[in-house]
């Protein structure tokens, strides 16, 4: 069933398309980076010049880990576009029935353009009179036909259950539509070229991410018997604490919890204990003293703590139980690149413990149930 996929020397597709993710991004923004104009280009959105202008909020809504680059998609939406984002789980908007304002653009988001949840919300909305679009990979799918446009991914067959290199693809396609949305607004053309500066540079640092293979490998070996594992991280990086914990949950069968690193005081912090490790993701910037004095605290309880930092933090080093390197990248770009090691680690433990990592329990590639 794997189309016209195969593993080419990889044990598994997973891992295969965990590595293929320099590829998948440059294809991505194939076509799509503007230099003279310093914004992006879409072939399909379908949107008149008028509703360009006029689009006033943004739903993002998928289910999954397509919901997650959803939650990406807000941060970077607000911060590089400003236009107000909400992000629903698909198979909550259709039943909810939240009001919409006119002039609100809806994007569903979905791998394989077959989810029944985000098909029924797509066609909810649309019923009422919205713009609805689609970021999809699966060219032709029925969500991809029944949105009014939308982007393809352009990742290529993804075949393992668990999504990687199309969650970075959606992250990446949402990062070009805050360029494109914030240039036709408030984004001067030097901060367009910055933009798309960092996102050139992507490729690159997704593989400088990958090199941290062995070190993870050595990290896995060490907690695979953990029955808990909380991840945690701040503004661009929860999403991405999400994203880490629901890929251990699906392939290795391990609870674990996603939590933005200050809320761990208000619950998550009663689970710490010698054997549950907490995963911190703790890049430099704003938030990096608050994450740390969290690290500390984890530590003060005696939990083991998996740093995810830049190379030369001593700080971190002198905290951490394990310190994974990941390059520094600019904020909207961090969710791409800092999810690599966690997709990674969640490979590696599930594979240490015998788990089905490309077909993983009681999960489908596509769910077209309700
Ligand atoms: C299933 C898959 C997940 C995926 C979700 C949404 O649950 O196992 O990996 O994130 O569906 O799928 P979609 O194709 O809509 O992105």
């Amino acid at each position: 069933d794997s189309g016209e996929a195969s593993l080419e020397g990889f044990d598994h597709y997973m891992l295969k398309e965990i590595y293929e993710q320099p590829e998948s991004i440059r294809n991505a923004m194939r076509g799509r980076l503007d230099d003279e104009n310093a914004t992006a280009v879409f072939g399909g959105l379908n949107l008149t010049p008028q509703q360009l202008r006029s689009v006033e909020r943004i739903i993002l809504t998928g289910c999954g880990t397509s919901w997650h680059s959803a939650l990406v998609g807000e941060y970077m939406i607000e911060d590089l576009a400003r236009i107000p984002v909400s992000v629903e789980y698909a198979s909550e908007l259709r039943y909810r029935n939240p009001p919409i304002d006119n002039n609100t653009l809806i994007f569903g988001i979905t791998q394989s353009g077959e989810t029944a949840d985000t098909l029924a919300a797509l066609k909810e909305t649309k019923r009422k009179g919205h713009r609805t679009l689609a970021i999809c990979n699966v060219v032709g799918s029925s969500i991809a036909q029944a949105a009014d446009g939308g982007v393809y991914l352009h990742a290529g067959p993804e075949i393992g259950v668990a999504s990687t290199k199309a969650y970075t693809s959606q992250c990446c396609v949402l990062a070009m539509l805050s360029l494109y949305f914030g240039r036709l607004r408030h984004v001067s053309f030097e901060s367009g070229q910055r933009i798309i500066n960092e996102l050139r540079q992507l490729p690159a640092a997704v593989q400088q991410a990958l090199a941290c293979d062995e070190q993870v490998r050595d990290v896995a070996k060490k907690y695979q018997d953990a029955s808990t594992v909380l991840y945690l991280g701040r503004q661009y990086n929860f999403p991405t604490a999400l994203e880490g914990a629901l890929k251990l949950k699906e392939i290795s069968y391990i609870h674990a919890e996603g939590y933005p690193a200050a809320e761990m005081k208000h619950g998550p912090i009663a689970l710490v204990d010698e054997h549950t490790p907490s995963v911190f993701i703790i890049p430099r910037g704003t938030t990096y003293d608050k994450v740390m004095a969290n690290m500390e605290e984890v530590k003060a309880r005696g939990g083991p703590v998996i740093a995810l930092a830049s190379r030369d933090n001593p700080e971190v080093e002198s905290i951490a139980d394990d310190v994974i390197h990941v390059p520094e990248v600019p904020g909207f770009t961090q969710p791409i690149v800092n999810v690599v090691p966690l997709q990674l680690l969640s490979y590696h433990i599930a594979l240490l413990r015998g788990c089905d990592v490309d077909k993983p329990r009681n999960l489908a590639k596509s769910v077209t149930v309700e």
